[in-house]
């Protein structure tokens, strides 16, 4: 993937929210690593981790470092603790953790592809987030293969990781 990938002015505070998020999507899967010893989870979180690395390390090759936000700390801490939370619990509870992770992360590239239009300027640039936003769709599929059904506790859970991450979002716009 191109290094020189402009990214729009309007979309800064956009990237400034994806490296955000990228990084407590690492935080997230390194939690579960700490914890987990079930092989199964184990090998989903490892082979996640590498791809949100990635993604991270593609973020940070076209996003200026006074642009990102100032507040990497909190989404690390956040992030682990998302991950930490189901790991303590169930195999199930972490696999429903991704599967909202991912289906937050898949809607908020989908709002910027969206943004990025049909304008052939920005057609680099939008190959580059349906590239993010397959992976995370392809990790969501990875944890609804393994979720039949989701407990009245795993969708209350769910709602906390979709506000947190959205107030996340909202913040790291900013800061
Ligand atoms: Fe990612
Ligand atoms: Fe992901």
């Amino acid at each position: 993937m191109k290094k020189n990938l402009q990214i729009p002015p309007d979309l800064i505070p956009f990237f400034r929210t994806n490296h955000a998020g990228e990084t407590g999507a690492v935080y997230i899967y390194k939690a579960i690593l700490y914890v987990s010893k079930n092989k199964e989870i184990v090998n989903f979180a490892t082979n996640h981790l590498k791809t949100e690395s990635e993604h991270l390390k593609l973020i940070e090759n076209i996003l200026e470092k006074r642009h990102r936000s100032k507040l990497i700390f909190l989404w690390k801490i956040a992030g682990f603790t998302t991950g930490l939370i189901p790991s303590l619990f169930s195999k199930k509870f972490v696999f429903a953790t991704i599967f909202y992770v991912e289906s937050f992360v898949e809607k908020h590239y989908q709002e910027q592809i969206d943004m990025l239009g049909s304008k052939s300027k920005n057609n680099e640039l939008k190959k580059f987030l349906k590239k993010l936003q397959e992976d995370e769709i392809s990790h969501k599929d990875d944890a609804i293969l393994e979720v039949s059904k989701f407990s009245y506790f795993h969708k209350i859970w769910g709602q906390i990781v979709g506000m947190g991450s959205a107030f996340a979002v909202k913040i790291s716009m900013y800061i």
